[in-house]
């Protein structure tokens, strides 16, 4: 079986990436992306993509409209298709049984339906979002109770592993692509469909097929990892600052052992940040712990929550840093934040750290200007406000503004901190902002990005995460525990 023509169901930050690079590396495949939100199938057709990742751009503008379209029709894109990529949310559920742990599947079920309803030939359904184990067989039992008579469908499950930031690249040159399915001869014939598609581009040794269960859990598995990984840094961080010790000392002493390799570790570029943001990785363990408490592994669901524990421990021990630096109180204190996205080259904002540091500064009085090169004011609020973090929504328009220039953000405060590590935050002029700011100025740099000599240097009191600087003026506190 050859596909020609695919649908993919959910137009954001993994749908429109993925298939946009499908239709570029497939000239002969027609792939429509829809969603039911216009707005976004709106910007996704417009100059102006809802998503910002290096290159995607070019890749989008050289498709659209060849083989690549965008649309919210969603009935006969699905009719259309021979393949269909599930590629919707599947948040952390808010409500119910499993509420804070357990991943919603309400978006999964509805796109399954949706194909089950309109189908009027067989079609080979794909799983792309990042679900629980057993997630097919829930599709599959939805999709065969409601079938049309002579319509089958194969479910495939087909990870996504890219990361925001590097979407474009992770898609060309992925490690690798990773499908599960059916062991049976029906299901062996999907496999190798959607094997096809990719071998345009991704040579055979790095697509990896295996049965469906192991490729789901092999995703949340994979998100368990690196979460873990960043989370044992951070853990070591805390050590360093209470020793003397300097984590990225550590970090290149224990990187260097070619088992543990330098990747999620490396001091100056990615590595002692204030606990890990982004959409997925505290999803994807919560839902991991969940799945474990459900399979009566009391155990195995502990040690994976303390994964998100230490991250949480991460954060408030930066904010409480800032506070105590702060001679123990902001209130009516002015900061600057510089970043709001979870990540650099994204302007992506989910689970940001930012968020964390900025409400928990907010709670306590301070004034705070915010600067991020790519988020806009709407987006901040609307993050800022979210129930979640916010009981106040008018505390937040009564004590942020958004800027949209670094050296006005950080005008007349009494501290700065980086949030995020965005390149531009490294060339900044620091003398001008220091002579801007109130005395002491503080700058707290959350994600080891700066040359914390030069600032002192200049004459700023600096704190990072994970060592302790040489003191100029300012007594320092004990390293803040929670
Ligand atoms: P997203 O929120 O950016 O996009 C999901 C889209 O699906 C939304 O635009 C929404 O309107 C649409 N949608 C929901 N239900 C729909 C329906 N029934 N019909 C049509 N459209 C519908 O989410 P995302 O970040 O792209 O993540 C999607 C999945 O991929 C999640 O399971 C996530 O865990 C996984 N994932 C995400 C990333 C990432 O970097 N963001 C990486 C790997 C895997
Ligand atoms: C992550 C994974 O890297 C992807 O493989 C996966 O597909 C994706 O989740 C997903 O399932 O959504 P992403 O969240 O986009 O990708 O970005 P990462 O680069 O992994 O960063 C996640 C968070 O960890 C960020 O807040 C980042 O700042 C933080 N981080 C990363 C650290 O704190 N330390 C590090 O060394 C690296």
């Amino acid at each position: 079986m050859s596909v020609r023509n695919i649908c993919c169901i959910g137009a954001g930050y993994v749908g429109g990436p993925s298939c946009s690079v499908i239709a570029y590396k497939c000239p002969d495949i027609t792939v429509s992306v829809v969603d039911l939100s216009q707005q976004r199938i709106d910007q996704w057709n417009s100059d102006n993509l809802p998503i910002f990742e290096p290159g995607l751009d070019e890749i989008v503008k050289s498709v659209r409209g060849k083989n690549l379209f965008f649309s919210t029709d969603i009935d006969k894109s699905i009719q259309e298709a021979d393949l269909i990529f599930i590629c919707v949310n599947t948040p952390t559920k808010s409500y119910g049984l499993g509420k804070g742990r357990a991943a919603d599947l309400k978006y999964i079920e509805s796109a399954a339906r949706m194909i089950a309803n309109v189908s009027c030939v067989s079609k080979i359904v794909v799983e792309k979002s990042t679900v629980p184990v057993k997630a097919a067989e829930s599709i599959s039992n939805i999709l065969r109770a409601n079938h049309k008579p002579g319509v089958k469908y194969q479910i495939l499950s087909n990870p996504e592993f890219l990361a925001e930031g590097t979407a474009v690249t992770d898609l060309i040159n992925p490690d690798r692509v990773l499908i599960g399915g059916e062991q049976t001869p029906e299901g062996l014939v999907a496999i190798k469909a959607l094997s096809d598609v990719y071998h345009r581009w991704v040579p055979e040794e790095n697509i990896v097929t295996m049965n469906t269960w192991s490729s789901e859990l092999s995703k949340l598995a994979a998100n368990a990892f690196l979460a873990q990984r960043i989370s044992s840094i951070n853990a070591m961080s805390a050590v360093c600052e209470a020793t003397g010790a300097d984590v990225s000392e550590v970090a290149h002493a224990i990187g260097k052992d070619s088992r543990i390799g330098n990747k999620f570790l490396k001091a100056s570029v990615a590595s002692i940040f204030v606990g890990f943001g982004g959409s997925c990785f505290q999803k994807d363990v919560l839902n991991l712990v969940y799945l474990c408490e459900c399979l009566n592994l009391p155990e195995v669901a502990a040690y994976w929550q303390q994964v998100i524990n230490i991250n949480d421990f991460q954060r408030r021990r930066f904010a409480n840093r800032i506070i105590e630096c702060l001679f123990n109180t902001v209130t009516n204190k002015k900061i600057a934040i510089f970043g709001f996205a979870f990540k650099k080259d994204t302007g992506d904002t989910r689970e940001s750290a930012a968020i964390y540091v900025a409400s928990y500064l907010i709670e306590e009085g301070a004034q705070i200007r915010i600067y991020d090169p790519k988020v806009d004011r709407a987006q901040i609020f609307s993050e800022l406000t979210h129930p979640a973090v916010c009981n106040n929504p008018d505390r937040v328009e009564e004590l942020v503004t958004i800027c949209d220039d670094p050296y006005r953000a950080a005008e007349e405060t009494h501290a700065v901190v980086v949030c995020t590590e965005w390149d531009e935050f490294v060339t900044y002029d620091y003398k001008r902002l220091y002579e801007n700011m109130l005395k002491p100025a503080f700058l707290f740099d959350g994600r080891v990005i700066l040359n914390h000599q030069s600032l002192m240097d200049i004459g700023f009191h600096v704190e990072t995460i994970g060592k302790r600087l040489a003191r100029n003026n300012v007594n320092r506190p004990i390293a803040a525990t929670n």
